[in-house]
């Protein structure tokens, strides 16, 4: 498979050596990545010119994400701040995506078994970091995901034009909602949102991601109590403040109605699209920050398969969507979750 590089050419494998320290570096921005319920789903390996991202099955949420489509969405956030990192220092860089043969969703998920490749970053050459690339790095640790009030749902007509870009850089596209498509996405998600809060294993599953201090050691993944939502209707998590919340008819809507919603969607549905929509997903994650914009995942309506295909009808596309967020300016800051130390990530 070819692989997709900064400069054109293919020079996989021909790259130059990295050292500890810049390996190390390259990992710790794959850590910060986001995922679901933060179970950072991944192993990493490293490699003379690069570092590859394996999925880990032993982390699955299987429950909500029985066919690991959001495992492998987050799996290609965590390749893509890999390569936001060494793009930092200096590198000219190729990724590959799900280099292993993938199969089919259809065929009931992937990696029961065992860890697969999921994305591979290499250095393929030398340049000078730009000012971009070095703002993209630092957004890194900077990123959090926002459950909280906006201060305003705006958003400038050249920020959405930028990341807009910056998904479609990675493969996948992305949609903004206008106004009928948000009022037909409230009504999906407070259906989707329904159908998980009468699931009593899926609420299970996520109140068991969920971290309350004072119940133990010091978490290194799920999410803390602290970082969920506080907003008056947030769209966000099933758990509210410790309870399963039904949302009140009207309250989706009206949280919907002011939203900026943009949806990520990719052409296809398989193991490779996935990947795809993750780094997309975090490089405009990670172009929002820059920004000064935050955002909220908003994905119940596409967790349950079921609604996917409304929710494309209900934008206008043919893609697939893989990620429904809002996003906008924080009112206040959200607080930070906590990652599994570097040493325990790497597989080798
Ligand atoms: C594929 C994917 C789906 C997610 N879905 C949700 C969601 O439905 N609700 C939510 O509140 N957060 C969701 N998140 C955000 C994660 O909970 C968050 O990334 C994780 O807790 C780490 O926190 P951070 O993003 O602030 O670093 C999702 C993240 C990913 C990558």
């Amino acid at each position: 498979m070819a692989a997709a590089t900064d400069h054109g050419s293919d020079l996989v494998g021909q790259g130059p050596t990295l050292d500890a320290s810049e390996i190390a570096l390259v990992g710790e921005a794959a850590r910060w990545a986001p995922s679901i319920h933060n179970s950072q789903p991944w192993h990493l390996r490293r490699l003379p010119d690069g570092l590859a991202v394996l999925d880990d099955p032993d982390r699955a949420v299987a429950v909500i994400d029985p066919r690991g489509r959001d495992r492998a969405i987050s799996c290609g956030s965590a390749v893509l701040n890999a390569r936001v990192a060494l793009r930092s220092l200096g590198y000219l860089t190729s990724v590959e995506v799900a280099p292993e043969p993938a199969p089919e969703p259809s065929d009931g998920g992937f990696s029961r078994d065992r860890p697969r490749v999921m994305g591979v970053v290499r250095a393929v050459g030398r340049r000078p970091a730009g000012a971009a690339d070095l703002a993209l790095a630092a957004a890194v640790r900077q990123r959090h995901t926002h459950r909280r009030v906006y201060r305003s749902h705006a958003v400038a007509e050249e920020d959405l034009l930028e990341l807009g870009k910056a998904v479609l850089d990675e493969g996948a596209r992305l949609s903004i909602a206008d106004a009928p498509a948000r009022r037909r996405i409230a009504d999906l998600l407070r259906e989707a949102v329904r159908g998980q809060a009468a699931d009593a294993e899926l609420r299970r599953e996520v109140e068991g991601w969920v971290r309350r201090r004072g119940s133990g050691a010091e978490p290194v993944d799920g999410i803390p109590s602290s970082a969920l939502g506080t907003s008056p209707f947030p769209v966000d998590s099933l758990v509210h403040a410790g309870q399963v919340t039904i949302p009140d008819v009207g309250e989706i809507d009206a949280e919907l109605a002011r939203s900026t919603v943009l949806a990520i969607s990719t052409r296809e549905d398989t193991l490779r699209d996935w990947v795809i929509a993750g780094m997309a997903l975090e490089r405009m994650l990670l172009t929002a920050t820059v920004k000064g914009l935050v955002a909220t995942f908003t994905d119940q309506a596409l967790q349950s398969p079921e609604y996917r295909p409304a929710v494309a009808e209900a934008l206008g596309i043919w893609d697939r969507p893989q990620v429904l967020l809002r996003v906008g300016r924080a009112l206040v800051e959200a607080p930070p979750t906590p990652r599994r130390p570097l040493a325990e990530l790497f597989a080798d």
